[in-house]
């Protein structure tokens, strides 16, 4: 402990001690800050159970929709939830969960999340900026430090999940999480059909080798765009979708029928899983109302909670809850 920058000798390192140069004082509060929010960071780790990094290796695949839907699946089912939205240049999750323009609430020196849909906590970047419009640049350490203290500061009280959103990519963010929150349990990982998504997303399932956080599996968004109609009962119909292929179906006995067309195309997140050996989270359908409901700051799953979209959310729920239960006892790591 000699040549530690905390004295042993002072109760509180941080107070201003007689014989320091305003430049070792200025190092004692730093170190004191730096340990205090260590210890932070621990007692955060206790109090969330589980913690869920949701990523993608390309842009606009859908994380945040993917972040938030599962944060309000998961608070849909019962249980306490809190997201953190660490996209710090383009952060849209309060949007998503009906906070635009919300403040945050500082109280003795803790921050206290904002609650949005369903109970959920929300921390986000966004409740900092000034102005949505003006983008904010930070420098690589003011930007990472800024990310610790998001985590460390944040009074998220008793969680049973804490879903991470990031900004796209394999960027110091995720690695910055990754070495400061203790016991993460995974990473979700984001993709949509089309071939150069699937490729980012394999960078992403190999990024995850450096972070030392397990992959709980891929999800596949924008996976076809359902329609529904009605003719008689027993009906055969056929529909061309896009690129003129084919899709039959019969009507059922109240002349009901659904057809799921490939916009993109389908099954490309369940090979890249396959590939690689991470589990397939399922597919999340293409639904214009989650278009809408990040404008108007209704969750789809808020506004349609039986509909289509929410019962693909909760399987996606139930499959990484199931990972989160074998990589825990299995320690399904990729090496
Ligand atoms: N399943 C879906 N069906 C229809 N639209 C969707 C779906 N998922 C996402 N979107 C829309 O796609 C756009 C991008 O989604 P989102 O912001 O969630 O992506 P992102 O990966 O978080 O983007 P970024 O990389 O900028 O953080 C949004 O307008 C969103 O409403
Ligand atoms: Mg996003």
């Amino acid at each position: 402990m000699a040549d530690s920058p905390v004295s042993t000798h002072n109760p509180n390192p941080a107070a201003p001690s007689d014989d320091a140069s305003p430049q070792q004082q200025k190092q004692m509060e730093s170190a004191y800050a730096n340990m205090k929010r260590k210890m932070s960071m621990q007692e955060i780790g206790r109090k969330i159970k589980h913690k869920v990094m949701v990523l993608s290796g390309k842009g606009g695949v859908g994380k945040s929709t993917v972040a938030t839907g599962l944060a309000l699946s998961l608070a849909q089912e019962g249980h306490s939830v809190g997201i953190l939205d660490i996209d710090i240049t383009g952060p849209n999750v309060p949007k998503m969960m009906g906070l635009d323009r919300k403040r945050l609430h500082v109280e003795q020196g803790r921050i206290h999340p904002a609650q949005g849909h369903l109970g959920v906590k929300v921390i986000s970047m966004a409740f900092l900026l000034e102005d949505e419009d003006t983008p904010v640049v930070w420098r690589g350490p003011i930007k990472l430090g800024a990310i610790n203290q998001f985590i460390g500061d944040v009074e998220w009280g008793e969680l049973d999940y804490l879903v991470i959103d990031f900004p796209p990519g394999t960027s110091d963010e995720p690695l910055t999480v990754a070495q400061s929150l203790p016991d993460i349990d995974g990473m979700v990982i984001v993709t949509t059909p089309q071939d150069v998504a699937l490729l980012d997303s394999r960078k992403s399932i190999t990024f995850s080798e450096s972070l030392k956080v397990p992959v709980l599996g891929v999800v596949e968004n924008m996976s076809g765009y359902t329609i529904s109609g009605k003719t008689s009962p027993g009906n055969d119909i056929e529909i061309a979708g896009p690129g003129g292929k084919k899709h039959k179906t019969t009507a059922d006995s109240d002349g009901n029928f659904n057809v799921t067309l490939d916009i993109f195309k389908q099954g490309g997140g369940k090979s890249t899983a396959e590939e690689f050996g991470v589990p397939f989270l399922g597919a999340l359908p293409f639904d214009p109302g989650f278009v809408r409901g990040g404008d108007d700051g209704v969750h789809r799953i808020v506004s349609e909670p039986e509909g289509a979209s929410a019962i693909a959310f909760a399987k996606v729920v139930e499959a990484i809850k199931s990972q989160i239960g074998s990589s825990k006892s299995q320690g399904l790591e990729i090496i």
